[in-house]
């Protein structure tokens, strides 16, 4: 077996919420269980916006919100458990450790997706997906997102 790593940056750029969360939808389709995702972007750049389309994507018919005193939110898939994290009330990775954190680093019935997740960073794991949200000066409803995906590549076997 071959294999070579694998970095990746992609960026997209969105027009409206709708957009945005369209893209998210069909985004969730090709990512398997066990990812973890880490948002990362300033408040109201649209990370609980675009996990709401992710969640859409699972099949999950529950409205995702962004309650201010819960961190771990949980939501029944078609085939998977989506865990939507909030660190935003966090002060470091130590912080979401306490809290019962570790297994939603490795969720393996699931994907875990967490806001704020710059906050923990020093606990993320390597291969976690990276999404950057950015707000784009002068235009209230667009929004540019970058997203790196690290890790190994098989190409032969
Ligand atoms: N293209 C877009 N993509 C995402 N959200 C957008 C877009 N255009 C406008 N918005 C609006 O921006 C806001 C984004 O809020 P949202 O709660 O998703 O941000 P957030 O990054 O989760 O913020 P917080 O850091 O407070 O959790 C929403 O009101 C949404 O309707
Ligand atoms: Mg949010």
């Amino acid at each position: 077996m071959s294999v070579r790593k694998h970095d990746d940056r992609k960026h997209y750029f969105f027009l409206s919420s709708e957009e945005t969360q369209a893209f998210a939808a069909d985004y969730a389709t090709g990512i398997p269980t066990g990812s973890v995702i880490a948002l990362i972007g300033d408040l109201g750049t649209g990370k609980t916006t675009f996990t709401q389309g992710f969640a859409r994507g699972l099949g999950i018919t529950e409205q995702v919100g962004s309650p201010t005193f819960k961190i771990v939110s949980e939501y029944e898939g078609n085939h998977l458990i989506l865990y939507h994290v909030d660190c935003y009330r966090l002060k470091n990775g130590a912080d979401f450790l306490n809290i019962g954190g570790e297994t939603l680093l490795n969720p393996d019935n699931g994907i875990t997706v967490i806001e704020w997740a710059d906050i923990i960073e020093e606990i993320l794991p390597a291969e976690a997906i990276v999404i950057h949200f950015n707000r784009i000066p002068g235009k209230a409803d667009h929004r540019g997102i970058i997203i790196e995906e690290h890790g190994n590549e098989i190409i032969s076997t």
